[in-house]
């Protein structure tokens, strides 16, 4: 089959609850090929995922599951985006950072930096071959500084930086985009028993996503509230 014809590619790590479920049905209903994870079986299945999307179950922060995923990539023999979406916000409920341990902070940097960080590394043949793009989902807590969400915004300001960087050494598109709140299980875990549906549902976020990817402005920082859409 000729180039032109293959149906593009992305890896959406954590594609089974949340805004990376909405990115992955919206990227296969514009004839994507999509590769995703989560760890939970249960949710994988309440998916329902169509048949564009390979699912492989496991924790990004398992070299295994890791390998798995380029492997699938490999399988599909190209990649024009890859997405780090999966996400944790560390020890619940979240707390001060001086009750912080050593450990909690590599629980949160392994998930939301070191994974993001190998898995480029490992694709970035891949993506160089297809002048692809990498997007991580940020946070306003990478800017600003909220108590108690310190591990999860230090990680966050540290996963914006892993990915410019690599937008600066390879001159690939690369996006560290704020989604802004979303009516997601991780946001109710940051809010226990607070009634959190004036969020706007994370597939709301998802067609400024797809605007940035196509319009492909400079690599940096954005706010998925600053991407205009719906402007032809
Ligand atoms: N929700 C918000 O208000 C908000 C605001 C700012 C930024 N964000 C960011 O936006 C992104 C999406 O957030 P969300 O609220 O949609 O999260 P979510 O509802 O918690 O969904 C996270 C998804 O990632 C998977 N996942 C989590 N940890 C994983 C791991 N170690 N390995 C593989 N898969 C994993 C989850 O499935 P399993 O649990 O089954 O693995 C699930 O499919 C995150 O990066 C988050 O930090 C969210």
């Amino acid at each position: 089959m000729d180039t032109e014809e293959q149906a593009r590619v992305a890896l959406v790590t954590g594609g089974t609850a949340g805004l990376g479920l909405a990115l992955v049905r919206a990227l296969a209903a514009e004839g994507w090929h999509v590769v995703t994870d989560g760890r939970s079986e249960e949710r994988i299945t309440a998916a329902g995922l169509p048949p564009a999307v390979t699912v492989v179950p496991g924790d990004v922060t398992d070299d295994e599951h890791r390998a798995a995923l380029v492997a699938a990539v490999e399988e599909e023999g190209r990649l024009d985006l890859l997405v780090h979406n999966a996400s944790t916000l560390g020890p619940l409920p979240m707390r001060p950072l001086a009750e912080a341990t050593v450990g909690d902070l590599q629980q949160v940097w392994r998930t939301n930096v070191g994974a993001p960080l190998v898995l480029t590394g490992a694709l970035l043949p891949w993506l160089r071959e297809a002048g692809g793009v990498v997007l991580s989902l940020s946070s306003d807590a990478a800017v600003q500084h909220y108590g108690t969400w310190g591990l999860y915004g230090a990680s966050k300001a540290a996963l914006d930086h892993v990915t410019l960087t690599y937008g600066a050494e390879t001159g690939l598109a690369a996006y560290a985009v704020d989604p802004g709140d979303m009516r997601t299980a991780m946001h109710q875990d940051a809010f226990p028993g607070e009634d959190i549906s004036d969020r706007p549902l994370p597939e709301t976020v998802v067609p400024r996503l797809l605007r940035l990817l196509a319009e492909r402005p400079a690599s940096g920082r954005y706010r998925a509230d600053e991407v205009e859409v719906g402007l032809g």
